[in-house]
C-alpha cells in the first residue's frame, strides 16, 4: 500500500527504514522529535526497540501505524505516525520525523501530514487528531497553523530542553468536521509536485 503525494510518498515502515535508526535517532531529528532526547541510540538499542514494538502491536496495547516517508525516486526520508490510536474514541496522536535534515523546509513535512491526515479521517475513520511539541519547534507550528490544526493547549515552562532551558509545551488539535479535505487544503496552500 503506498499514499501518494505530490513530493512524498507514505509507505509501509519496513527494513529500508530500520538500516537508517541508526543515524537518524541520533540525529537533530530525533532531538526534536523526542522532546529534546540526547541520548545515544546503539543498534542493540534499536533492536531492543523493535522487539518491544512488536509485542505491544502483538498485544493491542496502544496500536500505532506508522509509515516511511520517501520521496517520488523512493529515497527514505523518515516517519509519519498515527500513535496512541484510541479505537472507542477515534482519536491518535501525529507523530513525525524527517531524518534526513537536508529535506527540512522543503515542504515534504506538510506533504506527508496532508497525506495522513487523510487518511486518518477516510480510512480509519478518526474523529480527532492531535500533537503535542516544544515550543521552540518553529517548523512544527508553522505546519500546524498553515494545514488548519488548532492550538488549544499551551502548557508553560513544562519541559526542559538542553540548550533551550525551561521551554513552553503546546498541543494543537484537528476535528474531523474541521477537515476539508486534502484536495481543498492543496488548492489553499498553492501546492504543487516539483521535479527534484
Ligand atoms: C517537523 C517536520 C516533519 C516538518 O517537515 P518539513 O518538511 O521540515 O516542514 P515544511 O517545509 O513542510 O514546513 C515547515 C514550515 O516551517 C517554516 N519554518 C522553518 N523555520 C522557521 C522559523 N525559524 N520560523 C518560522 N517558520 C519556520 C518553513 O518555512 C515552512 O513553512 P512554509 O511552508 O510556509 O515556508 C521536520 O522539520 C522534522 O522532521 N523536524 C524534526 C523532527 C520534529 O520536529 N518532529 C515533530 C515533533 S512534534
Amino acid at each position: 500500500m503506498m499514499l501518494e503525494g505530490l513530493l512524498v510518498d507514505l509507505v509501509p515502515y519496513g527494513d529500508r527504514y530500520k538500516d537508517r535508526q541508526h543515524d537518524w535517532r541520533n540525529s537533530e531529528a530525533w532531538f526534536w522529535l523526542d522532546v529534546g532526547n540526547r541520548e545515544f541510540a546503539t543498534h542493540a538499542s534499536i533492536e531492543r526497540d523493535y522487539e518491544r514494538y512488536a509485542e505491544r502491536q502483538a498485544e493491542h496495547r496502544s496500536p500505532n501505524v506508522t509509515f516511511g516517508i520517501q520521496t517520488k525516486d523512493g529515497k527514505p526520508l523518515g516517519l509519519m505516525s498515527l500513535n496512541w490510536v484510541i479505537p472507542h474514541l477515534r482519536l491518535s496522536m501525529l507523530g513525525a520525523g524527517i531524518g534526513e535534515q537536508a529535506y527540512w523546509n522543503g515542504g515534504y513535512g506538510t506533504d506527508a501530514l496532508l497525506l495522513i491526515v487523510d487518511y486518518a479521517f477516510d480510512w480509519l475513520d478518526m474523529r480527532r487528531l492531535w500533537l503535542a511539541t516544544m515550543g521552540p519547534n518553529v517548523r512544527v507550528h508553522r505546519q500546524m497553523e498553515k494545514v488548519g490544526f488548532t492550538q488549544e493547549v499551551r502548557h508553560r515552562q513544562a519541559l526542559w530542553v538542553e540548550g533551550h532551558g525551561w521551554v513552553d509545551e503546546v498541543m494543537y488539535g484537528l476535528l474531523r468536521e474541521e477537515w476539508p479535505g486534502r484536495d481543498a487544503v492543496i488548492a489553499r496552500l498553492g501546492l504543487v509536485a516539483r521535479a527534484e
